[in-house]
């Protein structure tokens, strides 16, 4: 990763880079808002729900930013990775709430958001040159190479990330509800599975409310408002 051309290009910005880390997460904590952290691999990527997030060496975006903790925070960072990807690569990726992103039925990049004594850490991984995962992930996931054929840059995703991180960030909470409404085939009309404490909850989804939270309604016509993901199609298995 040629680190030197990201700082050349984001001069105000603390750019802090690990060849090897534990956690992008953990080495931003405590730095000050602005602050992006990367690593060209990660032993102990975490990922949401308290699962592991592959970080193979050299493939993919292993990136934190410290940001101001804000509403809909989540949504607007995935709104922002699926806008970077199709800046690059033209790829057209959906959105599975509350922010999974998608190319086909595999996720090809994810965000984990922390609050860390008053910021937010916002984790972002994006699969981007992997050309296979391990056994238990293959059917799920998936890389912008194995998808589009070809090898990505990694400097000029982040070049198109960090801006748009910028811009979806800095919109009112409206304009972000609609935009991921707009570009998440998950957000209305879609029959999902939602795995709850308790156990599988299945309709179709109805909307998000205004705090962003899916509306998921069940045959009977009951709506259950879905606050913590674990949201698939129906049918679907899980994994990454
Ligand atoms: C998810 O489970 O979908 C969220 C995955 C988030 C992965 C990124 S990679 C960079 C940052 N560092 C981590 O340890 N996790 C996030």
């Amino acid at each position: 990763m040629d680190i030197e051309r990201l700082r050349r290009a984001l001069p105000q910005r603390r750019i802090e880079y690990y060849e090897v880390v534990d956690s992008t997460m953990r080495a931003a904590s405590g730095l000050e808002t602005g602050s992006v952290v990367l690593a060209g691999e990660q032993t102990a990527g975490q990922g949401r729900h308290g699962h592991a997030w592959h970080s193979e060496v050299g493939s993919g975006i292993y990136c934190s930013l410290v940001l101001q903790p804000a509403p809909l925070l989540t949504l607007a960072l995935g709104l922002a990775t699926a806008h970077a990807i199709a800046s690059v690569t033209g790829a057209a990726c959906d959105l599975r709430w509350p922010n999974d992103i998608m190319l086909g039925e595999r996720k090809v990049a994810g965000i984990l958001v922390q609050l860390v004594q008053g910021a937010a850490i916002a984790g972002i991984g994006i699969n981007v040159n992997h050309t296979s995962f391990p056994a238990a992930l293959e059917a799920e996931a998936t890389s912008l190479r194995l998808h589009t054929g070809r090898t990505w840059p990694r400097e000029e995703l982040l070049l198109a990330l960090l801006p748009a991180v910028e811009m979806f960030t800095r919109l009112d909470a409206p304009d972000i509800l609609r935009l991921f409404q707009q570009a998440s085939s998950y957000a209305a009309g879609r029959r999902v599975q939602v795995s709850q404490q308790d156990g599988v909850l299945e309709g179709v989804t109805a909307g998000l409310d205004s705090a962003g939270y899916l509306v998921v309604r069940r045959d009977d016509g009951t709506d259950t408002l879905i606050v913590a993901g674990g949201v698939r199609a129906a049918g679907a298995g899980c994994g990454q």
